[in-house]
């Protein structure tokens, strides 16, 4: 079975692939020759991973999966959320999404936030969606220098470290969107 995943992202890529049995070939959007700037317009997560899933299979007509994943903080409503890339403004600044968010939760005694990936599925004409949340907190001050984005203000619960303080591959052992793959490729398995 051939599926697209709809990422340019080499290394997610390379991480669903081995989990996945051999039956089973993913595809990036490089290799379908898929270069366009594909719309990432709704207001929800889930409303994102369907459109850029849809515009593969509609396109080209693979099946395909997307994911699109936010963090999500209690005090502020769910904010940054879907906007999470583009919080602090159009370029993706990780750094001026950071300081942001720590301007935003300024006086704020609840901290509880959670990152949330959500995967959609179009496999053979129809829709699957897979959800994987990490809870945590959002910490005072940076701490670690790994990962990327927020990980650096995130505190997973049941640990005293943020994730940019762990190693990937500790992080990929609770990470949402090692939950939400996890739950695709068990699904993939059984269906193929
Ligand atoms: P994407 O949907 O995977 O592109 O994620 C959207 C945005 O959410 C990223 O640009 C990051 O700002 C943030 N984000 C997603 N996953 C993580 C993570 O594992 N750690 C920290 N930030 C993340």
């Amino acid at each position: 079975m051939k599926i697209v995943f709809a990422t340019h992202n080499k290394n997610k890529l390379k991480e669903v692939q081995s989990m996945l049995s051999d039956s089973i070939t993913l595809l990036s959007l490089d290799t379908i020759e898929c270069f366009d700037e594909i719309p990432e317009t709704a207001e929800t997560l889930e409303g994102n991973a369907i459109l850029k899933a849809n515009y593969i299979t509609e396109k080209y007509g693979y099946d395909c999966f997307a994911d699109d994943t936010g963090l999500e903080v209690e005090a502020l409503d769910g904010a940054p959320g879907v906007y999470s890339a583009r919080y602090a403004g159009q370029e993706n600044d990780a750094n001026a999404n950071v300081q942001k968010l720590l301007r935003a939760m300024h006086g704020y005694t609840d901290r509880n936030a959670q990152f949330r990936t959500v995967i959609a599925l179009n496999l053979k004409g129809k829709l699957y969606l897979f959800e994987g949340v990490c809870k945590g907190e959002i910490i005072k001050n940076p701490q670690g220098e790994n990962g990327f984005g927020y990980d650096s203000i995130f505190k997973p619960e049941g640990f005293d470290r943020s994730f940019a303080e762990m190693s990937l591959t500790e992080k990929n052992k609770i990470s949402h969107r090692a939950l939400a793959i996890d739950k695709l490729v068990r699904f993939l398995s059984k269906t193929s």
